[in-house]
């Protein structure tokens, strides 16, 4: 934090109060896994992209989505959250959930951050597959960065209907409704609701058998997005466990009429691509999916998209446990001024993927001072050798350094 300027993909911030991404994630945002030849995260974009260039053709028989995977991450807090009418304090915003660059920019947190400049642009069937980045803790199933593919599907009166003339898209032209509603936005006409709620269905359930295969048990659990009304998710049943895979609805109204589309009623959805790779493959790990190592890369080289790939554990190497145990600063005892993603991006900045999981184990205040002490485990397991005594405790010490100096804590 030497510079008031911070560079990423060659384009140049300023920084401010809202600054939080850490040069970690800075290097980790040049790479573009989704559209890197054979790796498993490309492989399952490719899988569902065909899937779509199958599924909806236009007149000529040509396919109807077009594909966008290339759009920077980098976003304006106008992108990422007011175009989806995410309200100001919806906590999806808060600091210690997105990596902010300042004030004005973040690091899109999910691909749906460009679905409203597409619809502008005059798009009505597309894709946008692309890294995301949320603060989260360290495990084998979270990483700052994922990646995510997004689809919208916007058809007018003829579209839906085919002609059938007496039918109509809206009841009415009040877009208002309470957001997150369980049920259809009182501008749709019940059946327009109805013919779209069932072709977005059918696309996803077609979809889960298509990675999943014909056999796959799934269900529909409702939720709520600030974006679509009504809204659920898929999960589909998977080692002996309802796995979410996606989330879906139908498109707000007032999201619509705000780029410009009065016309029409739309569908979409977002997935996450780590979660159906990990399932596809056997992946136990996503650390891995950063690996260079070709023991992991080598594994996904067939090129027939359809034969199944099983990954094998390439050895499993051991790991190594400390404990770091602090004392918080006085004046940072609430929950509000040290939270744990503070605590994990350090780790991750300093430690990189030598961590493989970071655990808060122990938490108290002092009964008479009032100080608050706090206990991490750090699991260190290196993916690709073993890990010396020697390298960890000089990493366990950098990291107990570095937080004393970032957070002022004292090590205990
Ligand atoms: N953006 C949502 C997420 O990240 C997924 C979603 C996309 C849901 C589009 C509905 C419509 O979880």
């Amino acid at each position: 934090n030497l510079t008031d300027t911070i560079t990423i993909n060659n384009k140049t911030f300023k920084r401010d109060d809202y600054t939080n991404i850490t040069d970690k994630i800075v290097c980790l945002a040049q790479k573009s896994l989704h559209t890197t030849p054979h790796h498993p995260i490309s492989l399952v974009r490719q899988r569902i992209v065909n899937y779509f260039y199958k599924t909806f053709l236009n007149s000529r028989r040509n396919p109807l989505f077009s594909v966008y995977d290339n759009l920077s991450p980098i976003v304006s807090l106008a992108q990422n959250f007011d175009s989806l009418l995410i309200p100001e304090n919806h906590p999806s915003r808060l600091k210690s959930d997105c990596y902010y660059i300042n004030r004005e920019y973040l690091l899109r947190a999910h691909t749906t951050a460009h679905q409203a400049e597409l619809i502008r642009a005059g798009l009505d069937n597309f894709l946008i597959v692309g890294d995301v980045y949320r603060r989260d803790e360290i495990d084998s199933k979270h990483y700052p960065v994922f990646h995510q593919l997004d689809a919208v599907r916007l058809k007018t009166k003829d579209q839906l209907f085919s002609c059938e003339n007496d039918l109509k898209l809206f009841d009415c032209d009040d877009t208002a409704c309470i957001p997150g509603g369980p049920t259809k936005q009182r501008c749709h006409t019940f059946e327009a609701f109805k013919l779209m709620e069932h072709e977005l269905k059918t696309t996803l359930v077609g979809l889960a058998k298509e990675l999943f295969g014909n056999q796959v048990r799934y269900r529909w659990v409702d939720t709520s997005f600030p974006f679509t009304q009504p809204s659920w998710e898929l999960e589909v049943y998977y080692n002996n466990e309802w796995l979410e895979i996606l989330g879906c609805g139908i498109m707000m109204q007032s999201l619509l009429t705000n780029v410009g589309v009065n016309n029409r009623i739309g569908w979409a959805f977002g997935l996450g691509l780590e979660r159906i790779a990990m399932c596809l493959f056997k992946i136990q790990d996503i650390r891995l999916f950063w690996s260079n190592d070709s023991g992991f890369l080598n594994q996904f080289k067939d090129d027939d998209l359809k034969s199944p790939i099983i990954y094998k554990p390439i050895s499993q190497h051991p790991q190594c446990i400390h404990d770091i145990s602090f004392w918080l600063p006085e004046d940072k005892t609430d929950s509000l001024s040290f939270c744990s993603n503070d605590f994990y991006d350090l780790v991750r900045n300093v430690a990189g993927d030598l961590v493989e999981q970071v655990l808060l184990v122990d938490q108290f205040t002092h009964p008479k001072s009032g100080k608050k002490s706090l206990c991490y485990r750090i699991i260190y397991r290196h993916m690709e050798r073993t890990l010396t005594n020697a390298e960890v405790n000089e990493v366990h010490q950098l990291i107990e350094c570095a937080a004393s100096d970032q957070f002022g804590v004292t090590i205990r």
